[in-house]
Protein backbone atom coordinates (compact mmCIF):
# COMPACT_ATOMS: atom_id res chain seq x y z
CA UNK A 1 0.00 0.00 0.00
CA UNK A 2 1.85 3.46 -0.61
CA UNK A 3 2.24 5.56 2.21
CA UNK A 4 0.46 8.53 0.80
CA UNK A 5 -2.86 9.46 0.39
CA UNK A 6 -4.10 12.70 -1.28
CA UNK A 7 -7.84 13.38 -1.22
CA UNK A 8 -9.89 16.17 -2.29
CA UNK A 9 -13.76 17.68 -2.55
CA UNK A 10 -14.52 19.45 -5.27
CA UNK A 11 -14.19 23.32 -5.53
CA UNK A 12 -17.22 24.43 -4.69
CA UNK A 13 -19.04 27.21 -6.85
CA UNK A 14 -19.35 30.30 -4.68
CA UNK A 15 -22.51 32.05 -6.29
CA UNK A 16 -24.32 30.76 -3.25
CA UNK A 17 -24.35 29.75 0.37
CA UNK A 18 -23.53 26.10 1.14
CA UNK A 19 -26.10 23.43 1.48
CA UNK A 20 -26.17 19.61 2.57
CA UNK A 21 -24.76 18.04 -0.71
CA UNK A 22 -21.67 20.17 -0.36
CA UNK A 23 -21.49 18.75 3.13
CA UNK A 24 -22.07 15.67 2.59
CA UNK A 25 -19.03 15.15 0.00
CA UNK A 26 -16.71 16.53 3.15
CA UNK A 27 -17.70 15.10 5.36
CA UNK A 28 -17.76 11.49 3.50
CA UNK A 29 -13.79 13.02 2.20
CA UNK A 30 -13.23 13.56 6.01
CA UNK A 31 -14.47 10.14 7.01
CA UNK A 32 -11.84 8.74 4.59
CA UNK A 33 -8.90 11.03 5.83
CA UNK A 34 -9.52 9.98 9.04
CA UNK A 35 -9.39 6.38 8.47
CA UNK A 36 -6.14 6.58 6.17
CA UNK A 37 -4.41 8.25 8.67
CA UNK A 38 -5.44 5.79 11.53
CA UNK A 39 -3.29 3.64 9.31
CA UNK A 40 -0.47 5.06 9.19
CA UNK A 41 -0.76 6.96 5.58
CA UNK A 42 0.63 10.28 5.52
CA UNK A 43 -2.83 12.28 4.39
CA UNK A 44 -3.62 15.28 2.59
CA UNK A 45 -6.73 16.67 2.65
CA UNK A 46 -8.13 19.21 0.46
CA UNK A 47 -11.13 21.56 -0.30
CA UNK A 48 -11.47 24.79 -1.14
CA UNK A 49 -13.81 27.04 -3.28
CA UNK A 50 -14.20 27.49 -7.45
CA UNK A 51 -14.46 31.48 -7.78
CA UNK A 52 -14.35 31.90 -11.98
CA UNK A 53 -16.61 32.04 -14.89
CA UNK A 54 -20.01 33.63 -15.84
CA UNK A 55 -21.59 31.39 -13.23
CA UNK A 56 -19.97 33.65 -10.62
CA UNK A 57 -19.94 36.78 -12.44
CA UNK A 58 -24.02 37.10 -13.01
CA UNK A 59 -24.39 36.29 -9.42
CA UNK A 60 -22.64 39.14 -8.35
CA UNK A 61 -24.35 41.52 -10.45
CA UNK A 62 -27.73 39.88 -9.40
CA UNK A 63 -26.17 40.77 -5.79
CA UNK A 64 -24.86 43.86 -7.15
CA UNK A 65 -21.54 43.66 -5.89
CA UNK A 66 -18.25 42.97 -7.50
CA UNK A 67 -17.37 39.20 -8.25
CA UNK A 68 -14.01 39.29 -5.79
CA UNK A 69 -16.64 40.79 -3.12
CA UNK A 70 -18.89 38.04 -3.46
CA UNK A 71 -16.16 34.97 -3.67
CA UNK A 72 -15.03 36.64 -0.51
CA UNK A 73 -18.50 36.63 1.07
CA UNK A 74 -19.41 33.48 -0.03
CA UNK A 75 -15.71 31.56 0.26
CA UNK A 76 -15.81 32.57 4.06
CA UNK A 77 -19.17 30.44 4.72
CA UNK A 78 -17.45 27.43 3.05
CA UNK A 79 -14.27 28.12 5.07
CA UNK A 80 -16.78 27.91 8.45
CA UNK A 81 -18.32 25.04 7.23
CA UNK A 82 -15.06 23.43 7.45
CA UNK A 83 -14.83 23.93 11.19
CA UNK A 84 -18.88 23.69 11.88
CA UNK A 85 -18.44 19.59 10.48
CA UNK A 86 -15.25 19.20 12.10
CA UNK A 87 -13.23 19.01 8.99
CA UNK A 88 -9.33 17.28 8.72
CA UNK A 89 -8.68 19.00 5.80
CA UNK A 90 -5.19 20.47 5.85
CA UNK A 91 -5.50 23.18 2.95
CA UNK A 92 -8.56 25.15 1.35
CA UNK A 93 -7.68 26.25 -1.93
CA UNK A 94 -9.65 29.61 -3.52
CA UNK A 95 -8.89 29.97 -7.08
CA UNK A 96 -8.81 33.67 -6.65
CA UNK A 97 -5.55 32.68 -5.19
CA UNK A 98 -2.41 33.83 -6.58
CA UNK A 99 -0.87 30.58 -6.18
CA UNK A 100 -3.58 28.76 -7.69
CA UNK A 101 -3.37 31.37 -11.17
CA UNK A 102 0.23 30.46 -11.78
CA UNK A 103 -0.45 27.00 -11.88
CA UNK A 104 -3.61 27.18 -13.92
CA UNK A 105 -1.70 29.72 -16.69
CA UNK A 106 1.24 26.72 -16.36
CA UNK A 107 -1.11 24.22 -17.22
CA UNK A 108 -2.63 26.20 -20.36
CA UNK A 109 1.34 26.70 -21.43
CA UNK A 110 1.93 22.69 -21.54
CA UNK A 111 -1.32 22.37 -23.53
CA UNK A 112 -0.26 24.77 -26.17
CA UNK A 113 3.37 23.07 -26.62
CA UNK A 114 1.67 20.08 -26.89
CA UNK A 115 -0.09 21.61 -29.99
CA UNK A 116 -3.46 20.56 -28.38
CA UNK A 117 -4.62 24.26 -28.20
CA UNK A 118 -5.98 26.24 -31.64
CA UNK A 119 -8.39 28.91 -32.05
CA UNK A 120 -11.76 28.53 -33.25
CA UNK A 121 -15.33 29.40 -32.86
CA UNK A 122 -17.60 27.92 -30.61
CA UNK A 123 -21.13 27.75 -31.50
CA UNK A 124 -23.72 25.41 -29.58
CA UNK A 125 -25.45 25.25 -26.19
CA UNK A 126 -24.16 26.17 -22.82
CA UNK A 127 -25.12 26.01 -19.52
CA UNK A 128 -24.29 28.85 -16.70
CA UNK A 129 -25.64 26.72 -14.38
CA UNK A 130 -23.52 23.92 -14.66
CA UNK A 131 -20.76 25.62 -16.50
CA UNK A 132 -20.57 22.92 -19.77
CA UNK A 133 -21.03 22.83 -23.27
CA UNK A 134 -23.91 20.37 -23.82
CA UNK A 135 -24.59 18.77 -27.27
CA UNK A 136 -28.62 18.89 -28.23
CA UNK A 137 -28.90 15.02 -28.15
CA UNK A 138 -27.48 14.90 -24.45
CA UNK A 139 -30.50 17.47 -23.67
CA UNK A 140 -34.12 17.06 -22.15
CA UNK A 141 -36.82 18.53 -24.53
CA UNK A 142 -39.56 20.38 -22.68
CA UNK A 143 -42.60 21.65 -23.59
CA UNK A 144 -42.76 24.69 -25.04
CA UNK A 145 -39.59 23.41 -26.75
CA UNK A 146 -36.90 24.75 -24.69
CA UNK A 147 -34.27 22.82 -23.60
CA UNK A 148 -32.72 21.55 -19.88
CA UNK A 149 -29.90 19.92 -18.96
CA UNK A 150 -29.87 16.76 -16.46
CA UNK A 151 -29.27 18.66 -13.65
CA UNK A 152 -32.52 20.93 -14.09
CA UNK A 153 -30.93 24.17 -15.50
CA UNK A 154 -31.79 25.86 -18.75
CA UNK A 155 -29.07 26.24 -21.53
CA UNK A 156 -28.47 29.35 -23.67
CA UNK A 157 -27.19 29.25 -27.51
CA UNK A 158 -23.58 31.25 -27.68
CA UNK A 159 -21.06 31.96 -30.77
CA UNK A 160 -17.90 32.74 -30.22
CA UNK A 161 -14.30 32.97 -30.46
CA UNK A 162 -12.71 30.52 -28.32
CA UNK A 163 -10.04 28.26 -28.06
CA UNK A 164 -10.27 24.75 -28.37
CA UNK A 165 -8.44 21.83 -26.48
CA UNK A 166 -7.87 18.57 -28.95
CA UNK A 167 -10.31 16.48 -27.05
CA UNK A 168 -10.89 13.82 -29.97
CA UNK A 169 -7.41 12.99 -30.23
CA UNK A 170 -7.65 11.65 -26.78
CA UNK A 171 -10.65 9.25 -26.60
CA UNK A 172 -8.55 6.13 -27.74
CA UNK A 173 -5.67 6.53 -24.96
CA UNK A 174 -9.02 7.44 -22.51
CA UNK A 175 -10.31 3.99 -23.65
CA UNK A 176 -7.16 2.39 -23.04
CA UNK A 177 -6.40 3.96 -19.96
CA UNK A 178 -10.05 2.70 -18.20
CA UNK A 179 -9.26 -0.74 -19.38
CA UNK A 180 -5.96 -0.92 -17.67
CA UNK A 181 -6.44 1.09 -14.88
CA UNK A 182 -10.09 -0.61 -13.70
CA UNK A 183 -10.23 1.10 -10.18
CA UNK A 184 -9.56 4.79 -12.34
CA UNK A 185 -13.32 5.44 -12.48
CA UNK A 186 -15.61 3.66 -9.08
CA UNK A 187 -18.28 2.74 -8.54
CA UNK A 188 -18.06 0.21 -11.83
CA UNK A 189 -21.76 1.22 -13.19
CA UNK A 190 -20.86 5.05 -13.32
CA UNK A 191 -17.62 4.13 -15.01
CA UNK A 192 -19.49 2.04 -17.73
CA UNK A 193 -21.46 5.44 -18.02
CA UNK A 194 -18.26 7.08 -18.86
CA UNK A 195 -16.70 4.85 -21.70
CA UNK A 196 -19.86 5.00 -23.19
CA UNK A 197 -19.87 8.43 -23.53
CA UNK A 198 -16.13 8.14 -24.60
CA UNK A 199 -16.90 5.85 -27.19
CA UNK A 200 -20.15 7.78 -28.99
CA UNK A 201 -17.30 10.21 -29.92
CA UNK A 202 -15.63 13.24 -28.24
CA UNK A 203 -15.11 16.44 -29.97
CA UNK A 204 -13.13 19.20 -29.36
CA UNK A 205 -13.96 21.14 -26.36
CA UNK A 206 -13.85 24.72 -26.35
CA UNK A 207 -11.58 26.05 -23.11
CA UNK A 208 -11.69 29.81 -23.26
CA UNK A 209 -14.05 32.37 -23.43
CA UNK A 210 -14.33 36.19 -24.47
CA UNK A 211 -17.53 37.72 -23.72
CA UNK A 212 -16.94 38.13 -19.93
CA UNK A 213 -13.53 38.60 -18.14
CA UNK A 214 -14.43 37.18 -14.63
CA UNK A 215 -11.35 34.92 -14.66
CA UNK A 216 -7.81 33.72 -15.42
CA UNK A 217 -6.43 35.33 -18.71
CA UNK A 218 -5.60 33.21 -20.97
CA UNK A 219 -1.28 33.64 -21.48
CA UNK A 220 -0.62 35.81 -24.23
CA UNK A 221 -4.07 36.90 -25.49
CA UNK A 222 -6.18 39.03 -22.75
CA UNK A 223 -9.40 38.83 -24.38
CA UNK A 224 -9.72 35.56 -23.75
CA UNK A 225 -10.21 33.87 -20.02
CA UNK A 226 -9.73 30.19 -19.30
CA UNK A 227 -12.72 27.78 -19.15
CA UNK A 228 -13.99 27.82 -15.80
CA UNK A 229 -13.52 23.67 -15.53
CA UNK A 230 -9.66 23.73 -16.65
CA UNK A 231 -9.15 26.94 -14.37
CA UNK A 232 -11.25 24.79 -11.41
CA UNK A 233 -9.56 21.39 -12.11
CA UNK A 234 -6.07 22.18 -11.82
CA UNK A 235 -6.54 23.62 -8.38
CA UNK A 236 -6.07 19.98 -7.25
CA UNK A 237 -2.25 19.84 -8.43
CA UNK A 238 -1.85 23.56 -7.74
CA UNK A 239 -2.57 22.96 -3.81
CA UNK A 240 0.34 21.09 -4.20
CA UNK A 241 2.88 23.03 -6.19
CA UNK A 242 2.64 20.23 -8.50
CA UNK A 243 2.41 21.48 -11.99
CA UNK A 244 5.07 24.33 -11.73
CA UNK A 245 7.29 22.01 -9.88
CA UNK A 246 7.59 18.61 -10.39
CA UNK A 247 9.38 17.69 -7.31
CA UNK A 248 9.52 14.52 -5.76
CA UNK A 249 8.10 15.77 -2.52
CA UNK A 250 4.94 17.02 -3.95
CA UNK A 251 4.85 14.05 -6.85
CA UNK A 252 4.78 11.45 -3.81
CA UNK A 253 1.44 12.75 -2.93
CA UNK A 254 0.10 13.64 -6.07
CA UNK A 255 0.48 9.99 -7.66
CA UNK A 256 -1.41 9.25 -4.89
CA UNK A 257 -4.83 11.02 -5.34
CA UNK A 258 -7.85 10.43 -4.99
CA UNK A 259 -11.17 12.75 -6.01
CA UNK A 260 -14.29 12.26 -4.60
CA UNK A 261 -17.38 14.14 -6.63
CA UNK A 262 -20.97 14.03 -7.08
CA UNK A 263 -22.33 12.25 -10.05
CA UNK A 264 -22.76 15.26 -11.76
CA UNK A 265 -19.43 16.18 -12.55
CA UNK A 266 -18.08 12.87 -13.00
CA UNK A 267 -17.41 13.93 -16.96
CA UNK A 268 -15.23 16.80 -16.22
CA UNK A 269 -12.89 14.84 -13.74
CA UNK A 270 -13.38 11.31 -15.87
CA UNK A 271 -12.80 12.67 -19.48
CA UNK A 272 -11.50 16.07 -19.56
CA UNK A 273 -8.90 16.32 -16.65
CA UNK A 274 -7.17 13.05 -17.80
CA UNK A 275 -6.94 14.23 -21.36
CA UNK A 276 -5.66 17.69 -20.01
CA UNK A 277 -2.82 15.63 -17.84
CA UNK A 278 -2.10 13.32 -20.37
CA UNK A 279 -1.80 15.86 -23.11
CA UNK A 280 0.31 18.23 -20.61
CA UNK A 281 2.52 15.15 -19.56
CA UNK A 282 1.46 15.05 -15.85
CA UNK A 283 0.94 12.20 -13.87
CA UNK A 284 -2.80 10.89 -13.88
CA UNK A 285 -5.19 10.69 -10.12
CA UNK A 286 -5.36 7.25 -8.98
CA UNK A 287 -9.17 7.19 -8.76
CA UNK A 288 -12.04 9.04 -9.35
CA UNK A 289 -14.78 7.78 -7.49
CA UNK A 290 -18.59 9.40 -8.54
CA UNK A 291 -21.43 9.00 -5.52
CA UNK A 292 -24.94 9.44 -5.99
CA UNK A 293 -27.57 12.93 -5.19
CA UNK A 294 -29.67 13.36 -2.39
CA UNK A 295 -33.03 14.32 -2.59
CA UNK A 296 -35.24 16.19 0.18
CA UNK A 297 -38.56 14.47 1.20
CA UNK A 298 -38.10 12.95 -2.54
CA UNK A 299 -37.64 16.07 -4.62
CA UNK A 300 -33.99 17.40 -5.89
CA UNK A 301 -32.74 19.91 -3.62
CA UNK A 302 -33.08 22.88 -5.50
CA UNK A 303 -33.47 26.47 -5.07
CA UNK A 304 -36.25 27.18 -7.08
CA UNK A 305 -37.69 24.71 -5.26
CA UNK A 306 -37.15 26.15 -2.10
CA UNK A 307 -36.02 22.78 -0.57
CA UNK A 308 -32.03 23.69 0.42
CA UNK A 309 -31.09 22.04 3.63
CA UNK A 310 -29.01 24.41 5.43
CA UNK A 311 -26.58 22.12 6.86
CA UNK A 312 -25.72 24.44 9.82
CA UNK A 313 -29.16 24.74 10.99
CA UNK A 314 -29.35 20.84 10.90
CA UNK A 315 -26.65 20.52 12.32
CA UNK A 316 -28.00 23.13 15.51
CA UNK A 317 -31.43 20.90 16.05
CA UNK A 318 -29.97 17.37 15.75
CA UNK A 319 -26.03 17.12 16.63
CA UNK A 320 -23.05 17.23 14.56
CA UNK A 321 -22.06 13.62 14.90
CA UNK A 322 -25.49 12.65 14.28
CA UNK A 323 -25.47 14.12 11.26
CA UNK A 324 -22.06 12.93 9.82
CA UNK A 325 -23.66 9.36 10.99
CA UNK A 326 -26.60 9.68 8.94
CA UNK A 327 -25.36 10.58 6.20
CA UNK A 328 -22.64 7.84 5.83
CA UNK A 329 -24.80 5.22 7.33
CA UNK A 330 -28.05 6.14 5.61
CA UNK A 331 -27.23 5.67 1.93
CA UNK A 332 -24.43 3.08 0.15
CA UNK A 333 -21.71 5.15 -0.76
CA UNK A 334 -22.39 5.86 -4.57
CA UNK A 335 -26.27 5.17 -4.56
CA UNK A 336 -28.84 8.15 -4.40
CA UNK A 337 -30.57 8.63 -0.92
CA UNK A 338 -33.43 10.96 0.47
CA UNK A 339 -32.73 12.99 3.11
CA UNK A 340 -35.88 13.03 5.14
CA UNK A 341 -36.32 13.83 8.83
CA UNK A 342 -38.48 10.57 9.80
CA UNK A 343 -35.11 8.73 8.49
CA UNK A 344 -32.96 11.18 10.54
CA UNK A 345 -34.88 10.34 13.51
CA UNK A 346 -34.93 6.94 13.31
CA UNK A 347 -31.61 5.97 12.53
CA UNK A 348 -30.64 8.48 15.83
CA UNK A 349 -33.13 6.55 18.01
CA UNK A 350 -32.50 2.74 16.40
CA UNK A 351 -29.16 2.65 15.78
CA UNK A 352 -27.71 5.31 17.90
CA UNK A 353 -29.58 5.59 21.40
CA UNK A 354 -30.67 2.20 21.15
CA UNK A 355 -27.83 0.05 19.66
CA UNK A 356 -25.14 2.22 20.66
CA UNK A 357 -26.41 3.46 23.68
CA UNK A 358 -27.13 -0.35 24.97
CA UNK A 359 -23.41 -1.58 23.81
CA UNK A 360 -22.13 1.42 25.65
CA UNK A 361 -24.30 0.84 28.90
CA UNK A 362 -23.82 -3.01 28.73
CA UNK A 363 -20.06 -2.59 28.46
CA UNK A 364 -19.85 0.22 30.55
CA UNK A 365 -21.37 -1.34 33.37
CA UNK A 366 -19.43 -4.79 33.03
CA UNK A 367 -16.37 -2.81 33.31
CA UNK A 368 -17.35 -1.15 36.18
CA UNK A 369 -18.67 -4.37 38.15
CA UNK A 370 -15.59 -6.32 37.16
CA UNK A 371 -13.00 -4.61 36.14
CA UNK A 372 -12.78 -1.85 39.06
CA UNK A 373 -14.09 0.54 36.15
CA UNK A 374 -10.71 0.60 34.08
CA UNK A 375 -10.37 -1.35 30.75
CA UNK A 376 -8.09 -3.94 30.53
CA UNK A 377 -5.44 -3.68 28.42
O1 LIG B 1 -19.73 21.48 -9.52
N1 LIG B 1 -26.35 15.45 -3.41
O2 LIG B 1 -19.47 22.93 -7.73
P1 LIG B 1 -20.88 22.80 -7.00
C1 LIG B 1 -25.08 15.05 -3.26
N2 LIG B 1 -17.38 24.02 -8.85
N3 LIG B 1 -24.01 15.83 -3.49
C2 LIG B 1 -24.25 17.10 -3.88
C3 LIG B 1 -25.56 17.59 -4.06
C4 LIG B 1 -26.64 16.70 -3.80
N4 LIG B 1 -27.91 17.07 -3.92
N5 LIG B 1 -25.48 18.87 -4.46
C5 LIG B 1 -24.15 19.17 -4.51
C6 LIG B 1 -19.11 22.34 -8.92
N6 LIG B 1 -23.40 18.10 -4.16
C7 LIG B 1 -17.74 22.76 -9.42
C8 LIG B 1 -16.72 21.69 -9.08
S1 LIG B 1 -14.22 20.68 -9.07
C9 LIG B 1 -12.78 20.97 -9.91
C10 LIG B 1 -15.33 21.96 -9.58
C11 LIG B 1 -21.93 18.06 -4.07
O3 LIG B 1 -20.90 23.88 -5.97
C12 LIG B 1 -21.35 17.00 -5.02
O4 LIG B 1 -20.05 16.68 -4.60
O5 LIG B 1 -21.98 22.75 -7.98
C13 LIG B 1 -21.31 17.75 -6.32
O6 LIG B 1 -20.47 17.15 -7.29
C14 LIG B 1 -20.78 19.09 -5.84
O7 LIG B 1 -21.41 19.29 -4.56
C15 LIG B 1 -21.11 20.22 -6.80
O8 LIG B 1 -20.78 21.43 -6.21
MG1 LIG C 1 -23.58 22.32 -9.22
Amino acid sequence: MPNTFFITTPIYYVNDVPHIGHAYTSIACDFIARYKRMSGVETIFLTGTDEHGQKIQKAAEKNNISPLDLCNKNSKKFNDLTKILNLSNDDFIRTTEERHKVGAKTLWKKLLASGDVYLGNYEGWYSINDETFYNEKDLIKQSDSSFKTITGGPVEWIKEESYFFRLSKYADRLIEYYKNNPDFILPQSRKNEVISFVKGGLKDLSISRNTFDWGIQVPDDEKHVMYVWLDALSSYPNSLGYITDDKPELKKYWENATHIVGKDILRHHAVYWPAFLMSANLILPKRIFAHGWWTNEGNKISKSLGNVIDPVEIIKDYGLDQIRYFLLREITFGSDGDFSLTALKSRINADLSNDLGNLCQRSLTMISKHCDSIIPD
